[in-house]
């Protein structure tokens, strides 16, 4: 899959930020109304703003100071969440979405979407199981987002996102909007999982940790590169295949563990 996977959200907004500084020709620039402050207008639109991943990241965005606009799109609740974190002291203005009659409303102008919609793992399945009920959920957001903001970075974290993201390619392609560039897989949880285990096993700092994770977002196609992990630790071979399966099955372990009540909402988010 040629797609990038995507393991940071900061990182797309940066990249949303950098692809229009001033020296960008006029003739190019979609949103470049510049604020008072040093960042530029940036409009994210988050769908599934209501559930488990989405009320924490509508947090986090909050406190962005790279975003000015949040767009808070779910299928119920929004108004409440939006009412809530529109509260902070912060740069963005908030608005909140319900139902598929507002999801234009809620696109409109996007620079950044981040999606997760959909249902999250039960213990005892795969992500593969959420394949029939999400993969409709999301075809039919990527297809108004190919009508309201066809210009957006597009940030896909429900689940499968192995298949979630070839599906978002196909409609792009489908509507003539699609950019490899501006399409991206979520999977920096393998990125946090992979520092945070290293750095328990190397005894180093975590601030400091850097562990390099290529592939996809699913069981063993989830390669974190342990060898390559910085700072050096002399961990045997033992332990790097040990810290492998913990990465590869940390979304497991997290679905275990909230025993029915969902997947990891908060170190996703
Ligand atoms: P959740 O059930 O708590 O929240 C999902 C939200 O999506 C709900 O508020 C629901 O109303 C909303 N929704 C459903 N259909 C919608 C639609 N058509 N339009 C807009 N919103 C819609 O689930 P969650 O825990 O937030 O997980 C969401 C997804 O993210 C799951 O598929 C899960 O597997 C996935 N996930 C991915 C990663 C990753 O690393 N990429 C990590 C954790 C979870
Ligand atoms: C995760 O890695 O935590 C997510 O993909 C959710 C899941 O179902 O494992």
């Amino acid at each position: 899959m040629k797609t990038a996977m995507l393991r940071s959200v900061g990182a797309a907004l940066r990249r949303s930020a950098a692809s229009s500084t001033p020296s960008t020709p006029s003739h190019l620039l979609r949103r470049s109304c510049y604020s008072t402050g040093a960042h530029p207008e940036r409009k994210v639109t988050v769908l599934g703003a209501a559930g488990g991943i989405g009320q924490p990241l509508s947090l986090l965005m909050k406190l962005n100071p790279l975003v000015s606009s949040l767009s808070l799109y779910d299928i119920a609740n929004t108004p409440g969440v939006a009412a809530d974190v529109s509260h902070i002291n912060s740069r963005a203005q908030v608005a909140g979405f319900a139902g598929e009659e507002q999801l234009g409303k809620a696109l409109e102008g996007s620079d950044v979407v981040v999606i997760p919609a959909g249902v999250p793992r039960k213990p005892g399945m795969t992500r593969d199981d959420l394949f029939n009920i999400n993969a409709g959920i999301v075809k039919s957001l990527c297809i108004a987002i190919s009508k309201y903001c066809p210009n957006a970075l597009v940030n896909m974290i429900s689940n499968p996102v192995n298949s979630t993201v070839p599906i978002a390619a196909e409609v792009f392609k489908k509507a003539g909007t699609y950019d490899e560039k501006k399409l991206f897989g979520v999977t920096t949880l393998d990125v946090v999982r992979a520092k945070t285990f290293y750095a328990g096993k190397a005894n180093v700092p975590v601030a400091e940790v850097n562990v390099p994770v290529v592939g996809g977002h699913a069981g063993i196609t989830i390669l974190p590169l342990f060898a390559q992990a910085t700072p050096k630790a002399n961990l045997s071979d033992e332990v790097i295949t040990a810290l492998t399966k913990r990465t590869q099955d940390g979304g497991t372990e997290v679905v275990e563990a909230k025993a029915g009540k969902g997947s990891a909402t908060l170190s996703m988010a």
